[in-house]
């Protein structure tokens, strides 16, 4: 692997994950204010042109896996055409997706043929009115035609995200853990993250992850590391005995996982992110069409790439203007 893009404590960045908007077709409550937000305007978006002339540049440097977000990305019209055009890249070995499967159903089969390698979805409870109360009135049912749709069209295995909240879905994590003794399906828990918060509302409901292998403790369900890596992010995977799918930890709060971080984000209005909880940014805008000068600034990013984010630090400190960054996850792509 090339090594071009390697930061100050030697970690090699070879993933990019793309925003390719802010929009959203739902509001989840833990990531958009109920009353919605004011949307970045469409000619601060960069276009397909531009995001395929920095993939370009960044494949040059080692970059060879790509993760297309949202907000929801499928409200971005003709992300079939982003697809494959990114998929021509030489170096571009890898294009997943994160979803709310809302609308992925539909357009399964020509994102697959694009050149869609896999797919993550959002599913925070399995009962259709607490999931319409989540999501601000989402239905369920689209999502489950959706992970069986990704099934359909050679999507495997479909990882979905589910992001533990106190007195919302953390009764739910049985069911979960039984889905994935039933369905070739990796479920992965998320620690509930203070981005875009700004309120004590984030403390009271966040859950630490050991919650889940507590859970498996008491149903006397013995569990392993999962072998498999099916993925380039921060999850740690485990299978209960006997299961046709497994289980993923992601928890940045109570034991973050930035010693292993290989990515940088990009996100709609054209910013590098070094990192997800920081505040630095770089547009890429005026770079683009110079290839050397896109280069050094994905490098002047990286320089300033902290050694680790400080989310623990929120749950200590009382008053919430610890916040490093002010952007919501739906303008960063999580
Ligand atoms: P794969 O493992 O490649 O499938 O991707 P992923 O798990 O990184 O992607 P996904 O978009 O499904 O993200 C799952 C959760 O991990 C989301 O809540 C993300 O915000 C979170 N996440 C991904 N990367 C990072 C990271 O670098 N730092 C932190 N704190 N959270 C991250
Ligand atoms: N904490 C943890 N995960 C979050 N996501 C969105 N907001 C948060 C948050 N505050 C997740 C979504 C989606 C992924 C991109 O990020 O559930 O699966
Ligand atoms: Fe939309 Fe995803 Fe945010 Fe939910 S988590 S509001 S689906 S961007």
């Amino acid at each position: 692997m090339s090594a071009i893009l390697t930061d100050r404590y030697g970690r090699v960045h070879d993933y990019l994950r793309i925003s390719v908007t802010d929009r959203c077709n739902l509001r989840c409550v833990y990531c958009m204010p109920e009353e919605g937000m004011e949307f970045e305007p469409e000619e601060n978006m960069l276009s397909f042109d531009e995001i395929y002339e920095v993939v370009r540049v960044l494949a040059g440097l080692g970059v060879r896996k790509l993760r297309i977000t949202g907000g929801e990305p499928l409200v971005r019209k003709n992300l079939e055409q982003l697809i494959g055009r990114l998929s021509s890249i030489p170096g571009i070995e890898d294009i997943a997706l994160t979803t709310n499967g809302i609308y992925f159903a539909g357009r399964a089969e020509k994102l697959r043929a694009a050149g869609l390698t896999r797919i993550n979805i959002s599913l925070d409870s399995l009962r259709a009115d607490r999931f319409s109360l989540i999501t601000r009135g989402g239905d369920i049912k689209r999502v489950l035609d959706s992970i069986e749709a990704a099934y359909r069209v050679g999507l495997d295995p479909i990882k979905l995200n589910v992001v533990l909240m106190k007195g919302v879905n953390d009764d739910e994590i049985d069911d979960f853990l039984q889905m994935t003794i039933d369905r070739k399906v990796q479920v992965r828990f998320i620690e509930y993250m203070p981005i875009g918060h700004d309120d004590a509302s984030w403390k009271s409901k966040y859950v630490p992850l050991s919650t889940v292998m507590d859970r498996c403790v008491e149903r006397s369900w013995s569990v392993n590391p999962s072998g498999e890596v099916y993925g380039n992010g921060p999850s740690k995977n485990f299978r209960i005995e006997g299961a046709l799918g497994s289980f993923g930890l992601i928890h940045p709060v109570s034991d973050h996982f930035c010693q292993t971080c290989n990515r940088l984000r990009l996100t709609a209005d054209g910013n590098i992110k070094p990192c997800l909880y920081w505040s630095d940014e770089f547009n890429v805008r005026t770079y683009i069409g110079n290839d050397q000068a896109l280069a050094d600034l994905f490098l002047k990013a990286l320089d300033v790439k902290p050694e680790s984010h400080e989310m623990a630090k929120a749950l200590l400190s009382e008053q919430q203007s610890h916040m490093p960054t002010l952007r919501r996850m739906s303008q960063i792509g999580g």
